[in-house]
Protein backbone atom coordinates (compact mmCIF):
# COMPACT_ATOMS: atom_id res chain seq x y z
CA UNK A 1 0.00 0.00 0.00
CA UNK A 2 3.15 2.33 0.85
CA UNK A 3 5.15 1.55 -1.94
CA UNK A 4 2.43 1.47 -5.13
CA UNK A 5 -0.19 3.90 -3.54
CA UNK A 6 -2.72 1.14 -3.83
CA UNK A 7 -5.77 1.01 -1.21
CA UNK A 8 -7.61 -1.83 -1.82
CA UNK A 9 -5.00 -4.98 -1.64
CA UNK A 10 -5.80 -8.52 -2.38
CA UNK A 11 -2.86 -10.55 -0.74
CA UNK A 12 -2.19 -14.11 -2.25
CA UNK A 13 1.20 -14.49 -1.10
CA UNK A 14 0.89 -16.13 2.41
CA UNK A 15 -1.66 -19.25 1.89
CA UNK A 16 -4.41 -17.25 4.20
CA UNK A 17 -7.51 -19.02 4.54
CA UNK A 18 -9.93 -16.79 1.67
CA UNK A 19 -13.48 -17.44 4.68
CA UNK A 20 -11.37 -15.78 7.56
CA UNK A 21 -11.07 -16.84 10.80
CA UNK A 22 -13.38 -19.93 12.76
CA UNK A 23 -16.62 -18.08 14.18
CA UNK A 24 -15.73 -19.72 17.18
CA UNK A 25 -12.41 -18.45 17.87
CA UNK A 26 -13.31 -15.18 17.06
CA UNK A 27 -16.46 -15.59 19.87
CA UNK A 28 -13.75 -17.00 22.05
CA UNK A 29 -11.60 -13.82 22.10
CA UNK A 30 -14.27 -11.26 22.34
CA UNK A 31 -13.99 -10.97 26.53
CA UNK A 32 -10.04 -11.44 26.80
CA UNK A 33 -8.90 -7.89 26.70
CA UNK A 34 -9.11 -7.92 30.02
CA UNK A 35 -6.37 -10.95 30.69
CA UNK A 36 -4.17 -9.05 28.85
CA UNK A 37 -2.03 -8.25 32.23
CA UNK A 38 -1.39 -12.13 32.64
CA UNK A 39 1.26 -14.23 31.25
CA UNK A 40 -0.07 -17.21 29.44
CA UNK A 41 -0.69 -20.61 30.75
CA UNK A 42 2.94 -21.59 29.94
CA UNK A 43 1.86 -25.30 29.65
CA UNK A 44 -1.28 -24.20 27.41
CA UNK A 45 -2.71 -27.42 29.58
CA UNK A 46 -6.41 -26.87 28.43
CA UNK A 47 -5.11 -26.44 24.87
CA UNK A 48 -2.94 -29.61 24.71
CA UNK A 49 -5.34 -31.66 26.46
CA UNK A 50 -8.07 -31.16 23.71
CA UNK A 51 -5.47 -31.64 20.88
CA UNK A 52 -4.19 -34.55 23.01
CA UNK A 53 -8.27 -36.12 23.32
CA UNK A 54 -8.66 -35.38 19.40
CA UNK A 55 -5.66 -36.92 18.03
CA UNK A 56 -5.81 -39.93 20.51
CA UNK A 57 -2.19 -38.93 22.09
CA UNK A 58 -1.29 -38.10 25.89
CA UNK A 59 -0.91 -34.66 26.46
CA UNK A 60 2.64 -34.96 27.23
CA UNK A 61 3.16 -35.79 23.38
CA UNK A 62 2.14 -32.27 22.16
CA UNK A 63 4.26 -29.48 22.07
CA UNK A 64 2.44 -25.76 21.36
CA UNK A 65 4.47 -23.54 19.57
CA UNK A 66 3.51 -19.73 18.23
CA UNK A 67 2.93 -21.17 14.80
CA UNK A 68 3.90 -24.64 13.59
CA UNK A 69 7.32 -23.15 12.14
CA UNK A 70 8.39 -22.34 15.43
CA UNK A 71 8.24 -26.07 16.07
CA UNK A 72 10.71 -26.82 13.22
CA UNK A 73 13.31 -24.54 14.90
CA UNK A 74 12.35 -25.94 18.56
CA UNK A 75 12.94 -29.24 16.47
CA UNK A 76 16.47 -27.83 15.12
CA UNK A 77 17.24 -26.64 18.92
CA UNK A 78 16.59 -29.70 20.52
CA UNK A 79 17.94 -32.25 18.35
CA UNK A 80 20.79 -30.55 15.65
CA UNK A 81 24.27 -28.93 16.44
CA UNK A 82 27.44 -27.74 14.29
CA UNK A 83 28.61 -31.12 12.02
CA UNK A 84 25.22 -32.49 12.42
CA UNK A 85 23.22 -32.98 8.96
CA UNK A 86 20.06 -32.36 7.82
CA UNK A 87 18.23 -33.19 4.68
CA UNK A 88 15.70 -31.37 2.65
CA UNK A 89 13.97 -31.68 -0.07
CA UNK A 90 13.88 -28.86 -2.94
CA UNK A 91 11.89 -26.62 -3.47
CA UNK A 92 10.16 -27.28 0.27
CA UNK A 93 9.50 -24.52 3.34
CA UNK A 94 12.77 -22.35 3.56
CA UNK A 95 12.49 -22.57 6.95
CA UNK A 96 13.51 -26.13 7.50
CA UNK A 97 17.16 -24.84 6.04
CA UNK A 98 17.07 -21.82 7.77
CA UNK A 99 16.61 -23.51 11.06
CA UNK A 100 19.30 -25.91 10.38
CA UNK A 101 21.81 -23.08 9.19
CA UNK A 102 21.15 -21.16 12.83
CA UNK A 103 22.05 -23.90 14.76
CA UNK A 104 25.28 -24.54 12.31
CA UNK A 105 23.89 -27.58 10.62
CA UNK A 106 24.39 -28.27 7.62
CA UNK A 107 21.43 -29.08 4.77
CA UNK A 108 21.62 -32.05 2.54
CA UNK A 109 19.04 -30.34 -0.13
CA UNK A 110 17.60 -33.22 -2.59
CA UNK A 111 16.24 -31.97 -5.69
CA UNK A 112 12.33 -32.77 -6.17
CA UNK A 113 11.63 -35.11 -9.88
CA UNK A 114 8.48 -34.15 -11.32
CA UNK A 115 7.28 -31.76 -8.17
CA UNK A 116 7.61 -34.19 -5.91
CA UNK A 117 10.34 -35.06 -2.94
CA UNK A 118 12.30 -37.66 -4.67
CA UNK A 119 11.71 -39.76 -1.49
CA UNK A 120 14.58 -42.55 -2.70
CA UNK A 121 17.20 -39.77 -3.32
CA UNK A 122 16.23 -38.53 0.29
CA UNK A 123 16.79 -42.09 2.08
CA UNK A 124 19.96 -42.51 -0.09
CA UNK A 125 21.30 -38.72 1.27
CA UNK A 126 21.03 -40.79 4.81
CA UNK A 127 24.75 -40.59 6.32
CA UNK A 128 26.01 -41.44 9.69
CA UNK A 129 25.43 -37.26 10.29
CA UNK A 130 22.06 -37.70 9.57
CA UNK A 131 19.83 -36.41 12.41
CA UNK A 132 16.93 -34.89 10.76
CA UNK A 133 14.94 -35.46 7.57
CA UNK A 134 12.29 -32.32 7.15
CA UNK A 135 9.17 -33.54 4.62
CA UNK A 136 6.29 -31.02 4.31
CA UNK A 137 3.54 -32.98 3.11
CA UNK A 138 1.59 -31.41 1.00
CA UNK A 139 4.66 -29.97 0.35
CA UNK A 140 5.16 -25.86 0.11
CA UNK A 141 5.34 -23.99 -2.91
CA UNK A 142 4.51 -27.05 -5.03
CA UNK A 143 0.88 -28.00 -3.31
CA UNK A 144 1.90 -31.98 -4.21
CA UNK A 145 1.11 -34.42 -1.66
CA UNK A 146 2.77 -38.07 -0.75
CA UNK A 147 0.40 -40.41 -1.09
CA UNK A 148 -0.45 -43.16 2.15
CA UNK A 149 1.79 -45.90 0.42
CA UNK A 150 4.90 -44.16 -0.57
CA UNK A 151 5.06 -41.89 2.51
CA UNK A 152 4.82 -45.56 4.26
CA UNK A 153 7.69 -46.76 2.82
CA UNK A 154 9.50 -44.34 3.48
CA UNK A 155 8.85 -43.82 6.51
CA UNK A 156 9.83 -47.65 6.92
CA UNK A 157 13.27 -47.08 5.12
CA UNK A 158 14.89 -44.05 7.28
CA UNK A 159 16.64 -45.22 10.18
CA UNK A 160 15.05 -44.97 13.87
CA UNK A 161 17.77 -42.96 15.08
CA UNK A 162 16.74 -40.28 12.48
CA UNK A 163 14.00 -38.19 13.34
CA UNK A 164 11.42 -37.83 10.39
CA UNK A 165 10.09 -34.36 10.50
CA UNK A 166 6.44 -34.57 8.61
CA UNK A 167 5.21 -30.75 8.82
CA UNK A 168 1.37 -30.86 7.69
CA UNK A 169 0.38 -27.37 8.02
CA UNK A 170 -2.07 -27.72 4.78
CA UNK A 171 -3.07 -31.25 6.01
CA UNK A 172 -6.44 -30.88 6.37
CA UNK A 173 -6.94 -29.74 2.32
CA UNK A 174 -5.76 -33.17 1.52
CA UNK A 175 -8.68 -36.02 0.71
CA UNK A 176 -8.78 -39.02 3.12
CA UNK A 177 -8.19 -41.18 0.85
CA UNK A 178 -4.24 -39.86 0.22
CA UNK A 179 -3.99 -39.80 4.11
CA UNK A 180 -1.48 -42.00 5.81
CA UNK A 181 -4.10 -43.40 8.09
CA UNK A 182 -1.97 -45.04 10.92
CA UNK A 183 0.74 -41.68 11.03
CA UNK A 184 0.04 -40.65 14.87
CA UNK A 185 -0.19 -44.59 15.54
CA UNK A 186 3.71 -44.83 14.70
CA UNK A 187 4.25 -42.16 17.36
CA UNK A 188 2.08 -44.01 19.85
CA UNK A 189 4.16 -46.98 18.90
CA UNK A 190 7.63 -45.12 19.51
CA UNK A 191 8.48 -44.37 15.74
CA UNK A 192 10.92 -41.51 15.51
CA UNK A 193 8.91 -39.19 14.00
CA UNK A 194 7.32 -35.32 14.54
CA UNK A 195 4.15 -34.38 13.11
CA UNK A 196 3.72 -30.80 12.97
CA UNK A 197 -0.04 -28.90 12.47
CA UNK A 198 -1.23 -25.14 12.30
CA UNK A 199 -4.08 -23.77 13.15
CA UNK A 200 -2.97 -21.46 10.42
CA UNK A 201 -4.30 -22.34 7.30
CA UNK A 202 -7.33 -24.32 7.98
CA UNK A 203 -8.70 -23.23 10.59
CA UNK A 204 -8.03 -19.11 9.66
CA UNK A 205 -5.74 -18.24 12.86
CA UNK A 206 -2.70 -17.11 11.37
CA UNK A 207 -2.66 -14.08 12.95
CA UNK A 208 -2.64 -15.47 16.23
CA UNK A 209 0.45 -17.78 16.05
CA UNK A 210 -0.58 -20.95 17.17
CA UNK A 211 0.50 -24.26 15.74
CA UNK A 212 1.68 -27.66 17.40
CA UNK A 213 3.53 -30.93 17.54
CA UNK A 214 2.73 -34.39 18.01
CA UNK A 215 6.02 -36.00 18.95
CA UNK A 216 7.12 -39.53 21.74
CA UNK A 217 7.07 -38.27 25.13
CA UNK A 218 10.58 -38.45 25.00
CA UNK A 219 11.29 -36.16 22.18
CA UNK A 220 8.45 -33.91 22.82
CA UNK A 221 9.83 -32.91 26.33
CA UNK A 222 13.40 -31.90 24.52
CA UNK A 223 11.56 -29.67 22.41
CA UNK A 224 10.23 -28.22 25.35
CA UNK A 225 12.84 -28.07 27.33
CA UNK A 226 14.38 -25.27 25.01
CA UNK A 227 10.81 -23.40 24.10
CA UNK A 228 10.29 -20.31 25.43
CA UNK A 229 8.00 -20.64 29.07
CA UNK A 230 5.43 -17.52 27.14
CA UNK A 231 5.62 -18.79 23.84
CA UNK A 232 1.61 -18.99 23.07
CA UNK A 233 0.06 -15.82 24.11
CA UNK A 234 -3.64 -15.91 25.81
CA UNK A 235 -4.89 -15.20 22.11
CA UNK A 236 -3.46 -17.65 20.80
CA UNK A 237 -4.39 -20.74 23.31
CA UNK A 238 -7.90 -19.44 23.56
CA UNK A 239 -8.77 -19.00 19.43
CA UNK A 240 -6.89 -22.37 18.87
CA UNK A 241 -9.00 -24.06 22.09
CA UNK A 242 -12.38 -22.74 20.56
CA UNK A 243 -11.22 -23.57 16.95
CA UNK A 244 -10.20 -27.18 17.56
CA UNK A 245 -13.94 -28.66 17.03
CA UNK A 246 -14.83 -26.13 14.27
CA UNK A 247 -15.25 -28.80 11.90
CA UNK A 248 -18.72 -26.84 9.76
CA UNK A 249 -16.01 -24.03 9.33
CA UNK A 250 -12.81 -26.08 8.02
CA UNK A 251 -15.10 -28.30 5.56
CA UNK A 252 -16.48 -24.92 4.38
CA UNK A 253 -12.93 -23.33 3.59
CA UNK A 254 -12.00 -26.56 2.73
CA UNK A 255 -15.13 -27.01 0.15
CA UNK A 256 -14.73 -23.38 -0.96
CA UNK A 257 -10.75 -23.93 -1.43
CA UNK A 258 -11.39 -26.76 -3.98
CA UNK A 259 -13.91 -25.42 -6.25
CA UNK A 260 -12.16 -22.57 -6.33
CA UNK A 261 -8.70 -23.29 -7.38
CA UNK A 262 -10.73 -25.54 -9.56
CA UNK A 263 -11.58 -22.66 -11.41
CA UNK A 264 -8.49 -20.95 -11.04
CA UNK A 265 -6.53 -23.18 -12.53
CA UNK A 266 -8.59 -23.39 -15.44
CA UNK A 267 -8.68 -19.43 -15.70
CA UNK A 268 -5.02 -19.63 -15.45
CA UNK A 269 -4.51 -22.56 -17.92
CA UNK A 270 -6.86 -20.58 -20.64
CA UNK A 271 -4.60 -17.13 -20.10
CA UNK A 272 -1.59 -19.85 -21.12
CA UNK A 273 -0.19 -20.30 -17.27
CA UNK A 274 0.21 -24.09 -16.21
CA UNK A 275 0.16 -25.06 -12.55
CA UNK A 276 1.20 -27.91 -10.88
CA UNK A 277 -1.96 -30.31 -9.86
CA UNK A 278 -2.55 -29.14 -5.81
CA UNK A 279 -3.44 -30.74 -2.48
CA UNK A 280 -3.57 -27.38 -1.14
CA UNK A 281 -4.72 -23.98 -0.73
CA UNK A 282 -2.31 -22.64 -3.72
CA UNK A 283 -1.45 -23.10 -6.81
CA UNK A 284 2.18 -23.68 -7.98
CA UNK A 285 2.07 -21.33 -10.96
CA UNK A 286 4.54 -21.08 -14.12
CA UNK A 287 4.31 -17.78 -15.49
CA UNK A 288 6.69 -17.99 -17.99
CA UNK A 289 9.79 -15.73 -18.88
CA UNK A 290 7.76 -12.18 -18.14
CA UNK A 291 7.14 -13.85 -14.53
CA UNK A 292 9.03 -10.23 -12.69
CA UNK A 293 7.06 -7.71 -15.11
CA UNK A 294 4.16 -9.64 -14.46
CA UNK A 295 4.21 -9.46 -10.92
CA UNK A 296 5.57 -6.17 -10.88
CA UNK A 297 1.74 -5.35 -12.88
CA UNK A 298 0.13 -6.94 -10.23
CA UNK A 299 1.71 -4.85 -7.25
CA UNK A 300 0.66 -2.22 -8.81
CA UNK A 301 -2.82 -3.35 -9.46
CA UNK A 302 -2.81 -4.12 -5.74
CA UNK A 303 -2.39 -7.53 -6.16
CA UNK A 304 0.66 -9.66 -4.26
CA UNK A 305 1.35 -12.63 -5.36
CA UNK A 306 4.35 -14.96 -3.84
CA UNK A 307 7.20 -14.50 -6.68
CA UNK A 308 9.75 -17.31 -6.20
CA UNK A 309 13.28 -16.21 -6.17
CA UNK A 310 15.34 -19.72 -5.69
CA UNK A 311 17.41 -20.69 -8.81
CA UNK A 312 15.71 -22.89 -11.13
CA UNK A 313 11.90 -22.02 -10.11
CA UNK A 314 12.17 -17.91 -10.71
CA UNK A 315 9.47 -18.17 -13.31
CA UNK A 316 6.80 -20.02 -10.99
CA UNK A 317 5.08 -17.99 -8.75
CA UNK A 318 2.97 -19.40 -5.80
CA UNK A 319 -0.62 -18.00 -6.04
CA UNK A 320 -2.78 -18.54 -2.60
CA UNK A 321 -6.67 -19.62 -3.72
CA UNK A 322 -8.63 -16.30 -3.22
CA UNK A 323 -12.46 -16.27 -3.21
CA UNK A 324 -14.24 -15.98 -6.37
CA UNK A 325 -14.01 -12.02 -6.19
CA UNK A 326 -10.52 -12.07 -5.88
CA UNK A 327 -10.02 -14.54 -7.94
CA UNK A 328 -12.14 -13.05 -10.64
CA UNK A 329 -9.63 -9.47 -10.15
CA UNK A 330 -6.78 -11.63 -10.53
CA UNK A 331 -7.47 -12.98 -13.69
CA UNK A 332 -8.53 -9.88 -14.80
CA UNK A 333 -5.42 -7.91 -13.94
CA UNK A 334 -3.26 -10.61 -16.02
CA UNK A 335 -5.75 -10.46 -18.93
CA UNK A 336 -4.53 -6.93 -18.96
CA UNK A 337 -1.03 -7.60 -18.30
CA UNK A 338 -0.96 -10.41 -20.84
CA UNK A 339 -2.73 -8.13 -23.44
C1 LIG B 1 4.82 -26.03 4.97
C2 LIG B 1 4.57 -24.99 6.00
N1 LIG B 1 4.92 -25.23 7.27
C3 LIG B 1 4.73 -24.32 8.24
C4 LIG B 1 4.16 -23.10 7.95
C5 LIG B 1 4.05 -22.12 9.06
O1 LIG B 1 2.78 -21.97 9.49
P1 LIG B 1 2.50 -21.31 10.91
O2 LIG B 1 3.79 -20.95 11.54
O3 LIG B 1 1.64 -20.15 10.61
O4 LIG B 1 1.79 -22.40 11.67
C6 LIG B 1 3.80 -22.79 6.64
C7 LIG B 1 3.23 -21.46 6.35
O5 LIG B 1 3.01 -21.05 5.27
C8 LIG B 1 4.01 -23.76 5.65
O6 LIG B 1 3.69 -23.51 4.37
Amino acid sequence: MRDYGVRDVLKLASNENPVGPSPRAVAALADLGAQAHQYPDSQAVALRTALADRHGVSAEQIVIGSGSVECIDLVARAFLRPGDEAIVGFPSFPRFQIACQVVGCGAVVVPHQDWRFDLDGMTAAVSDSTRVVFVDNPCNPVGTHIGPDKLAAFLDRIPPEVLVVLDEAYHEFVPTELLLPDEIERIKNGHNLVVLRTFSKAHGLAGLRIGYAIARPETARAMNRVREAFNAGVYAQAGALAAIDDDDHVRDVIALVSTERDWLAGELARLGFSTIPSETNFLFTQLGPRAGELNQGLLERGIIVRPMVAPGIETWARISIPDRVGGQRLITALEELVA
